[in-house]
C-alpha cells in the first residue's frame, strides 16, 4: 500500500520552532475562537496528547479511570518544559506554538494557551517535566489554585495527571454521561490522534486494563490496527492530488460496509475534523456501490494549502472551513471513485464466503423433527459471518437453501470449459444461479448481478452515446416545478444516456425515448428519482461524474427481477458477461453478486478431508 504518513520530523514543532512560552497580544487573543474547552473527559484526553504530539513525542501513554472522570494521565516523551515555562504554561493565553502571530499558518495542533489552564480549573492537575539534561519539577494545581510544587523524578518528557474532572463543577457533571460512554469518547478521541500520526506510538489504559496499543507504522496499517485488520485484505490505499490539494488515506471496498457511519474519518493537514462534507462525498463516491443505509469505512488525508483553509472556527479545533469546499468534495469524489474502478470486481464478502468456517452441517434431522428442510437429508447453514457484508449473505443463503429445491438441471457429463464463473448448470427459485467452475461450485445472484451488468453497460456507452427507444406516444411525467428545472438543465447530458425529453409546461416534461437498454420503463418513476439524484449532486461534480451517478439511477430501473425463470443459454451468457465487466462483484448496493465455494471446501463439508 501506499506509504501516506510524513516522517517525525515533518511534525517535530518543539525542535522545529524552539519551545518557548510567551503571553499571547491581547489582540491576537480576541482573534481566537473563544468558548468552553473542556467539556467532558474525552476533551481533556484530546487537548493532552494534542499538547503531547506538539512537544515532538515519539512515545504518548494514556491511562484513565472510570472513563476519565477518576482520572487521565497522559504521558510523553516529548522536549520537555523548565519550571519557569510550566508556571507559565497554566496561565492563560500563553503558548509557545504562536511565534510569530500567524494563526493561518500554524502547524502544531495548539495556538491558543487555553487548554492547560482550562482543564486545571475543573478539575486538580499535576504537571510533572523534565527537559533533556535537566532535573525534573512537578506542580499542582487544584481547580485553578496552585496547591503544591517540587521536585520530581521522571524520565526526560512531560506527565499530566487530571483527577476528578468536575467534581467541584455540578452544572458540567449533570451532562456527562455514563464512565463507560465517556470512555468510549476518549477512545474515539485517542483513536483519531493515532490515525493522524502513524509515525507515533500510542498505547491507552482503562480501568487497568490495556486497550490499544499501537507501534509506528504506515497510515493504512495504522488505520486497519485502530479500526478493523480486515481492513488490511479489504481496504483500498488512496492517493492522489488534483489543483494543489492532496488526497491519502485508506477506505474499504464496497462489500466490506457497515450498519453505522460511524468508521469514517477526515484529517485536514493532519488534524483530525469533524465535517458533513466528508460524509456526503463518501456517499457521492460510493452512491451505487452501497444501499443508501450501509456505510463504507474511511480514514482519509486531504492536505490543502495553509490560506485554503480557516482551522480557527471552532473553539476545541475539530471543525475547519474551506475556502472552496466544492474543490475538496470534487478531490474526495473523484480520487475515491477512479480507486474503486480500479479494484474491479473485487469482493470482500465473496473470500469470507468461501471460507469452509462459515459452513456447518447439522445433524442429521428426520420430518417433523424440526424445522429441517432443504438438500436431502442434512440442513446446511451458515453461521453468522462476523464481517458486514456477511450478514445479507446468509439471509439470502438461507432463503435458498430453504426453498424446495426447483433448479433445472443441467447434463454434468461434458467437459467443463475454464471460465472463471464456470457454466450453468441450473436455476434455484427462479433466484439463483448454479454452476460449475473448474475449481468450486459458484452460486449466482440474478438479479443483483444484472442491475450492475445494465449499469456496466449503461457507463460503457456513455462514453458514446446509448440507443434510445423512442416511445410509441411520448408520455407526459407531471414533477414538481424545480424538478423540471432539473431535468431540463441536464436535459443534453440525459440524452446521451438515451433518455429524450423536453419541457412541457411549468411543472411537467414530455418524454420521448427511454434508454434501450433497460427496455420497458416506468417514466414517472424514474423521472422522479433522476430529479432527486440531481438534486442532491448539485453542480459540484464534473459532468463526467454526474453521468456516472444519473447511469446508475437508470439502471436500478432496468434490471432482470429475482424470480424470472432463465434459459441455460442467458444463464451463461450472463455469467460470460459477468467476467468481463468492471466491478461485477458487487451489486449496487455493496452485496456480492456471486460466492463460490471451493472442492476443497465441499470435501470438508462431507468430511473427506
Ligand atoms: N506535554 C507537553 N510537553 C511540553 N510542553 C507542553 C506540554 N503541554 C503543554 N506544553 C506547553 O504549555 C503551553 C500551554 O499548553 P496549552 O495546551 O494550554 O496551550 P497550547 O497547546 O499552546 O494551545 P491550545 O490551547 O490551543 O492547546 C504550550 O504552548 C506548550 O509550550
Ligand atoms: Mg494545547
Amino acid at each position: 500500500m501506499v506509504k501516506i504518513c510524513a516522517s517525525r520530523a515533518d511534525f517535530d514543532w518543539a525542535s522545529n520552532h524552539g519551545m518557548s512560552i510567551r503571553r499571547l497580544p491581547l489582540e491576537l487573543v480576541n482573534r481566537i475562537a473563544a468558548g468552553e474547552v473542556v467539556e467532558r473527559p474525552a476533551s481533556a484526553v484530546k487537548e493532552l496528547v494534542e499538547n503531547a504530539l506538539d512537544a515532538g513525542a515519539a512515545i504518548v501513554g494514556i491511562r484513565l479511570s472510570a472513563g476519565g472522570l477518576d482520572l487521565i494521565e497522559v504521558t510523553d516523551d516529548g522536549c520537555g518544559m523548565s519550571a519557569a515555562d510550566m508556571s507559565l504554561a497554566l496561565e492563560r493565553h500563553a503558548t509557545s506554538k504562536l511565534p510569530d502571530d500567524h494563526i493561518e499558518a500554524v502547524a502544531s495542533f495548539g495556538f491558543r494557551g487555553e487548554a492547560l489552564p482550562s482543564i486545571a480549573s475543573v478539575a486538580r492537575l499535576t504537571l510533572e517535566s523534565r527537559m533533556p539534561g535537566a532535573d525534573g519539577w512537578r506542580l499542582t494545581i487544584d481547580h485553578g489554585q496552585a496547591a503544591d510544587e517540587g521536585p520530581a523524578s521522571l524520565p526526560p518528557g512531560t506527565r499530566v495527571r487530571v483527577e476528578g474532572l468536575f467534581d467541584k463543577v455540578p452544572a458540567r457533571r449533570k451532562f456527562l454521561r455514563s464512565p463507560r460512554a465517556e470512555y468510549a469518547a476518549c477512545l474515539d478521541a485517542v483513536r483519531r490522534l493515532a490515525m493522524a500520526r502513524s509515525d507515533v506510538a500510542f498505547s491507552l489504559e482503562h480501568d487497568g486494563r490495556r486497550v490499544l496499543s499501537v507501534q509506528p507504522s504506515d497510515t493504512p496499517t495504522r488505520v486497519a490496527a485502530l479500526l478493523d485488520r480486515e481492513l488490511e485484505r479489504h481496504g483500498l490505499g488512496i492517493d492522489c492530488s488534483r489543483d494543489g490539494l492532496r488526497l491519502s488515506g485508506v477506505v474499504s471496498l464496497p462489500t466490506f460496509n457497515r450498519g453505522m457511519a460511524d468508521h469514517q474519518y477526515l484529517f485536514v493537514n493532519h488534524r483530525p475534523v469533524k465535517d458533513r462534507l466528508l460524509v456526503g462525498s463518501l456517499r457521492a463516491a460510493y452512491r451505487d456501490l452501497l444501499a443508501r443505509d450501509r456505510h463504507p469505512v474511511a480514514a482519509l488525508f486531504v492536505e490543502v494549502p495553509g490560506d485554503e483553509l480557516d482551522i480557527n472556527v471552532h473553539p476545541a479545533k475539530t471543525e475547519v472551513r474551506f475556502r472552496d469546499p466544492a474543490a475538496v468534495r470534487g478531490l474526495i469524489v473523484g480520487g475515491l471513485r477512479a480507486a474503486l474502478d480500479e479494484a474491479g470486481h473485487r469482493s470482500a464478502a465473496r473470500e469470507q464466503f468461501a471460507q469452509p468456517a462459515a459452513w456447518q452441517v447439522e445433524p442429521v434431522r428426520h420430518p417433523g423433527e424440526g424445522d429441517a428442510r432443504g438438500f436431502g437429508s442434512s440442513a446446511l447453514q451458515f453461521h453468522e459471518a462476523p464481517a458486514f457484508a456477511g450478514a445479507t449473505i446468509v439471509a439470502e443463503a438461507r432463503a435458498l437453501f430453504d426453498q424446495a429445491p426447483a433448479a433445472k438441471a443441467e447434463s454434468a457429463t461434458e467437459a467443463v470449459p475454464i471460465y472463471p464463473l464456470g457454466v450453468a448448470r441450473g436455476q434455484v427459485a427462479a433466484t439463483y444461479i448454479v454452476a460449475e467452475a473448474e475449481d468450486g461450485l459458484v452460486i449466482v445472484d440474478q438479479h443483483a448481478a444484472h442491475e450492475r451488468l445494465v449499469l456496466e453497460r449503461m457507463r460503457r456507452a456513455s462514453g458514446g452515446a446509448v440507443a434510445r427507444q423512442a416511445l410509441l406516444m411520448p408520455e407526459v411525467v407531471e414533477l414538481d416545478e424545480p424538478d423540471c428545472d432539473r431535468l431540463e438543465a441536464a436535459a443534453a447530458e440525459l440524452a446521451e444516456l438515451g433518455l429524450e425529453m423536453e419541457r412541457f409546461g411549468p411543472a411537467a416534461m414530455l418524454v420521448r425515448a427511454t434508454p434501450a437498454p433497460l427496455g420497458k420503463t416506468d417514466a414517472q418513476a424514474l423521472l422522479a428519482d433522476l430529479a432527486a439524484e440531481l438534486a442532491e449532486l448539485g453542480t459540484a461534480l464534473s459532468l463526467r461524474d454526474r453521468l456516472d451517478h444519473v447511469a446508475a439511477t437508470i439502471a436500478c430501473h432496468g434490471s432482470v427481477r429475482a424470480g424470472r425463470v432463465l434459459s441455460v443459454a442467458e444463464m451463461n451468457a450472463l455469467l460470460r458477461e459477468m467476467e468481463i465487466t468492471p466491478h461485477s462483484g458487487q451489486c449496487n448496493h455493496g452485496r456480492p453478486t456471486w460466492v463460490k465455494l471451493a472442492h476443497a471446501d465441499i470435501e470438508k463439508l462431507f468430511g473427506r478431508r
